[in-house]
């Protein structure tokens, strides 16, 4: 399976997704400005994998910070986290990367700081590996409410790509077929910069799963004319009440498949769950630069100077979401921020299919 990011000693290794699917090159991220380029550029995108990046990218140039006190060694590591969490706003991944390290140095602060740097880089892989472990999960999972022969609608790209590893959204189609189902893909292209045409078909192809590529448009006829039985996006961060941010057009596949009667799915890790915030009105939404609505692929397609707005996300309330799967099972929107309440039952809690 293709990866997207590891960990190659003293660089980190990410495949340059802004070139896919003509290309296939890594780049050598030797520090965190590095890669903090890579996550702006898209070269590595998804929200799962731009939070293991980042952790690895403040890892990395963590090793060259001399401090001789735990209070120099966090000042010092600061600037580094706060460059990454202004590298894209709407991803919780990053900010709970950052959280989930600085909360790992206070716990040990008293081990010094040549130790600190080496639990650094041991906590970006383990960041790496449980992403993979837990997309697995969200696979067994979801794939319960897959049928046999089913036809999957699937919006920007949720795949090993921009994961660890396995995907959020495909992984509940991989577990699927692994249990001998045949279960096919239609994969939304995703302007502006085509996420779904390039990467989704890509990666799907190479595993061998059918894929079919629509423009983002099509997808209402689709479900209309009854080919489409479910759809399975990623989001980048979903508020404590189940409202979805996922990549722009998101919401206006779960309003049609709502008017069909099509069950709509969020694939998520529990990392892109924000439970600090109420609704999706407080998700900040991030706003890209106009070429990517005005060229594709580098060439140009309307009149030099238009305006233009370019969203990157759009937020999906929680009423289109039919059900959210996560790494702990598959749990109605509402019922999201009861997950992680300690002493909650969560087979009572878990939908079943
Ligand atoms: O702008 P991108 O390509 O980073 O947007 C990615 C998405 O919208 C994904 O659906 C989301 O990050 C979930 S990835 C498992």
């Amino acid at each position: 399976m293709v990866k997207s990011i590891e960990w190659a000693g003293e660089k980190v290794r990410i495949l340059d997704q802004s070139r896919l699917p003509f290309e296939v090159v890594y780049i050598d991220c030797s520090d965190y400005s590095m890669v903090a380029d890579a996550i702006k550029t898209l070269k590595i995108r998804g929200a799962p994998a731009i939070g293991i990046a980042a952790a690895m990218g403040v890892a990395l140039s963590a090793q060259d910070i001399k401090a001789s006190s735990f209070e120099e060694f966090m000042a010092a590591l600061k600037p580094l986290m706060d460059t990454m969490i202004s590298t894209r706003p709407t991803a919780v991944n990053i900010r709970w990367a950052m959280d989930r390290l600085k909360a790992l140095m206070l716990k040990n602060r008293h081990l010094g700081v040549e130790t600190l740097k080496k639990m650094l880089v041991y906590e970006a892989k383990a960041i790496l590996e449980e992403d993979i472990t837990a997309n697995r999960a969200i696979g067994s999972w979801g794939a319960e409410f897959i049928k046999n022969g089913a036809t999957v609608l699937t919006h920007c790209n949720a795949g090993a790509l921009a994961t660890g590893g396995y995907g959020t959204a495909t992984a509940p189609i991989l577990v699927a077929r692994e249990q001998g189902k045949e279960v096919q893909v239609i994969a939304d292209e995703t302007r502006p910069v085509l996420q779904g045409a390039r990467l989704t078909t890509w990666e799907l192809m190479q595993t061998g799963v059918p894929v079919t590529l629509i423009t983002d448009n099509s997808a209402g006829a689709l479900m209309k004319n009854g080919r489409i039985d479910l759809c399975i996006v990623g989001t980048d961060r979903t508020a404590r009440n189940g409202d979805v941010a996922n990549k722009i057009g998101t919401y206006s596949v779960a309003v049609l498949a709502k008017e069909n009667n099509i069950p709509f799915y969020v694939a998520a890790p529990l990392s892109s769950i924000d439970f600090t915030i109420p609704s999706g009105e407080e998700i900040p939404i991030e706003q890209r630069p106009a070429e990517e609505v005005t060229h594709i692929c580098g060439h140009p397609v309307a009149p030099e100077g238009v305006r233009v707005i370019n969203m990157a996300f759009d937020v999906t309330p929680a009423r289109y979401v039919t059900a959210i799967i996560t790494e702990k099972g598959v749990f109605r929107p509402g019922d999201l921020k009861k997950v992680t309440i300690e002493g909650v039952n969560l087979s009572e809690l878990r939908l079943k299919p």
